[in-house]
C-alpha cells in the first residue's frame, strides 16, 4: 500500500490542492467556524506565555496563516516541497522545514507550545499518525496545546454514506469516530479538553447543496442548537499531559 507520505508530492500539487478546496463545503466550514476556533486557542496559548508554534503537515499554509500572528516563532513542517511552495508565499513570516519528522526525527528541534494538525489523522495510515503523535508528544511540554481535526466522523450522514459506499461499491474511503481519535491521542500522551462538531448537512460532491449563504446559516443554526455532534467534521483541542 502506498504511504500517505506520497499523497501530496508532485508538480503544482499545492496550487491544485487550494483550487480543489476553495469552492467546497470544507472551505465554508473552515471560514465559518474553525478558523475562529484556531485563532481563539492560539490567542489563549500566547497570552498564557506560549511563544513557539508548529503547524504539522502544514500543506499550503491555510492553518499556519491563522496561528502565526499570535506567536513570535512559527514553523510549518511538510514532506511536500510542492505544497510548501504555496505556504511560503502565503505565510512569509513563518519558517518552513521540508521533512518527514518520523524518519528524520531531528529535522525540527526544540519544544512547541502550540501545535496544529489538520486534515492528517483521518487519511494517514495508523502507524504514521501514531509515529507523528509520539514525535509531537516528545516536542511539547506539559500543558502545551494540540488542535486538530477528524474530517470524516463515522457517526454522521456523510460518515454513513461512506460506510455504505465502502460496503456496496468497494470504495476504501476513510472514516474515524471521536472515540478512536481520543484513544489515539490518549495513548500518545494527550488529554482532550474539548471536541466540537460541524458540517451536519449533506453536500453534493463536496459542494453546498443550497448555496453558500443558506448552507452557512443552516450550519450555524445546527451548531448553536447543539447538533454538531452528528456533523462529519470534528475538531479537538488537547493538551500534553
Ligand atoms: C490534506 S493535506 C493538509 C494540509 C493542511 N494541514 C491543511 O489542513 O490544509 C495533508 C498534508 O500532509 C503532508 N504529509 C503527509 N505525510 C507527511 C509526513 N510524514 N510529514 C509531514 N507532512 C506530511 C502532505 O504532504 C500534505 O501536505
Amino acid at each position: 500500500m502506498a504511504s500517505y507520505r506520497d499523497s501530496h508530492v508532485g508538480e503544482n500539487r499545492g496550487l491544485q490542492y487550494d483550487a480543489t478546496h476553495a469552492s467546497k463545503v470544507d472551505a465554508l466550514i473552515w471560514d465559518t467556524f474553525i478558523k475562529g476556533l484556531v485563532a481563539r486557542e492560539a490567542k489563549a496559548c500566547a497570552s498564557g506565555g506560549g511563544c513557539r508554534y508548529l503547524d504539522f503537515a502544514c500543506g499550503t499554509g491555510r492553518v499556519l496563516k491563522v496561528g502565526q500572528p499570535y506567536f513570535s516563532d512559527s514553523l510549518g513542517v511538510d514532506i511536500s516541497e510542492d505544497m510548501l511552495a504555496v505556504a511560503r508565499h502565503r505565510v512569509p513570516a513563518a519558517d518552513f522545514i521540508c521533512a518527514d519528522i518520523t524518519r528524520d526525527r531531528g529535522a525540527a528541534a526544540g519544544e512547541f507550545d502550540f501545535v496544529t494538525i489538520f486534515r492528517f489523522i483521518l487519511n494517514a495510515e495508523r502507524s504514521l499518525s501514531m509515529d507523528v503523535l509520539a514525535w509531537l508528544a516528545q516536542h511539547m511540554p506539559a500543558g502545551a496545546v494540540l488542535v486538530g481535526n477528524n474530517h470524516m466522523n463515522r457517526f454522521s450522514f456523510r460518515g454513513i454514506a461512506t460506510l455504505i459506499s465502502n460496503a456496496l461499491f468497494g470504495t476504501k474511503l476513510n472514516h474515524l469516530s471521536r472515540g478512536e481519535v481520543t484513544r489515539m491521542l490518549e495513548e500518545s500522551g494527550f488529554r482532550v479538553r474539548k471536541w466540537s462538531g460541524y458540517r451536519v448537512l449533506p453536500s453534493c460532491r463536496g459542494k453546498p447543496v443550497f448555496g453558500r449563504t443558506v448552507y452557512g446559516a443552516l450550519e450555524r443554526f445546527l451548531h448553536t442548537a447543539g447538533i454538531g455532534r452528528i456533523g462529519s467534521e470534528h475538531v479537538f483541542v488537547a493538551e500534553r499531559v
